[in-house]
């Protein structure tokens, strides 16, 4: 059996390019071999053992009260997203897009736990450890219970973690894809060296009851052989977001085993590593100049409302097919808005190139900001300046009414503390209604 190692489809005869995802070169001989008749046998024998197993009742439990095994962090934006704390034989995937700042974080986090007093290992497979300690020393980090190792092979990580775990609370390794075992013949990086490397390493992190942090990374289409395929291996996902150039990062769980998969962490990346960004009041800028195209919305990343800026640009087209953009906005969701633009407020959009942005590189998932998107293209179209001190959230439905969002009382809440004067939302009913 053959697997391509960028999309997983599988063969019975080898080939040079994949036909599902056109990868040349692509395909691996899996090694898994499936044992299941032995397997069943052997299981049948032990059946005696199955009497010394106890069941029990939840009231019996007891929660364990002993902390000393709950690391948390301190910087806040970490710990919340995780649910409060790490703990014992915890395994993380932290991922993200290379330079988003993975090992800028994890650095953080290690100076965070050493100055706790707790020690931390840090296996270093993408940066030399001069690499580590020239960021370290521009962060001014003393780094004082982190031990460092520079080893990509899994058997000896194996062996070194065995023989010393019990000093260590916290096991980083940077990354997964440099990690190898010379028991398989394809490359590190490789699907079938991911599986088997992360298998041992999650083996490893139960068996001595470690904490793990176990960087990966995506690309910006996210289908290279990496993370997505660790995701079910791990008890806790983490995904770094942002555009590299800009400053806002994200941290967001996609899954959680100890705690919940809701939460978000703000940063802002700087010249002294990130900085937690606790009041999002800090992300918006009330004083930018109106100007037409350019409204603000309130929207929910976890569970805080965000202050966002959505910016449309409508321009006469010269293209028999008008043109269409949105960044950090769904496209089809776009689209959509500007049907109805076009059914209920009667504007002939197909006169018209609509591009969509929405500021600071955030990548925004929440019908909540349907209305806001509305009523910048309809601001743009017009060449009308919306009033800075309007808010708009609301989503919109295919008759132009308007609904209730998630969070709403939150959403009013945080726009009233930040000063917005005038809230636009489902009180109107539909956009028909809109005033501009
Ligand atoms: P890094 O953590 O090395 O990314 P990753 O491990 O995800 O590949 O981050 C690298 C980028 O972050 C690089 O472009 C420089 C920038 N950076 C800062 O802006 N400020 C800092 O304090 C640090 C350490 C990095
Ligand atoms: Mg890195």
């Amino acid at each position: 059996m053959y697997i391509c190692n960028v999309c997983q489809k599988s063969y019975t005869k080898w080939q040079g390019r994949c036909d599902s995802c056109e990868t040349w070169g692509s395909l691996e001989e899996s090694s898994s071999k499936t044992k299941f008749s032995s397997g069943a046998k052997t299981q049948r024998k032990k059946s005696s053992e199955i009497a010394t197993i106890t069941p029990l009742k939840l009231h019996e439990l007891t929660d364990d009260k002993n902390l000393s095994h709950f690391l948390t962090s301190g910087i806040e934006e970490f710990d919340n997203t995780v649910g409060g704390r790490l703990v014992a034989g915890q395994v993380t995937l932290l991922a993200g897009t290379p330079g988003i700042g993975k090992s800028t974080l994890c650095s953080q986090l290690t100076e965070a736990f050493s100055t706790q007093g707790k020690s931390v290992l840090y296996i270093c497979g993408e940066e030399s450890p001069i690499q580590i300690k020239q960021r370290t020393e521009r962060l001014g980090f003393r780094q004082e219970n982190v031990d460092y190792i520079a080893e990509v092979d899994i058997a000896k990580i194996e062996v070194f973690l065995e023989l010393n775990s019990s000093k260590y609370s916290l096991v980083f390794v940077d990354s997964i894809q440099t990690i190898f075992t010379g028991e398989l013949n394809s490359s590190s990086g490789s699907i079938s060296q991911i599986s088997e490397c992360t298998n041992r390493l999650v083996s490893l992190a139960k068996g001595l009851n470690v904490a793990m942090i176990i960087i990966g990374h995506v690309t910006k289409t996210g289908d290279i052989a990496g993370p997505k395929i660790l995701e079910h291996m791990v008890d806790t996902v983490l995904y770094i977001e942002g555009e590299k150039r800009m400053e806002l990062r994200i941290l967001r769980v996609e899954k959680n085993r100890f705690g919940p998969a809701d939460e978000v962490g703000i940063f802002k990346m700087e010249s002294s590593g990130l900085k937690q960004i606790t009041d999002t009041k800090e992300l918006f800028d009330p004083n930018i100049e109106e100007a037409a195209g350019s409204v603000f919305s309130m929207s929910v990343e976890g569970n805080r409302p965000v202050v966002i800026e959505v910016q449309a640009l409508a321009t006469k087209s010269y293209f028999p097919q008008p043109r269409r953009t949105a960044s950090g906005f769904d496209f089809n969701r776009m689209n959509i808005l500007i049907a109805v633009i076009e059914k209920i407020l009667k504007i002939s959009m197909g006169e018209y190139d609509v591009y969509i942005n929405i500021t600071g590189g955030m990548k925004i998932n929440d019908s909540g900001l349907d209305l806001a998107v509305i009523a910048s293209i309809i601001s743009s179209v017009k060449n009308k300046v919306i009033p800075r001190s309007t808010i708009f959230f609301g989503e919109v439905g295919l008759t132009g009414e308007i609904r209730k969002v998630w969070l709403e009382d939150k959403r009013i809440k945080e726009s009233k503390r930040l000063g917005f004067q005038n809230l636009v939302s489902r009180e109107i009913g539909n956009v028909r209604n809109l005033k501009y």
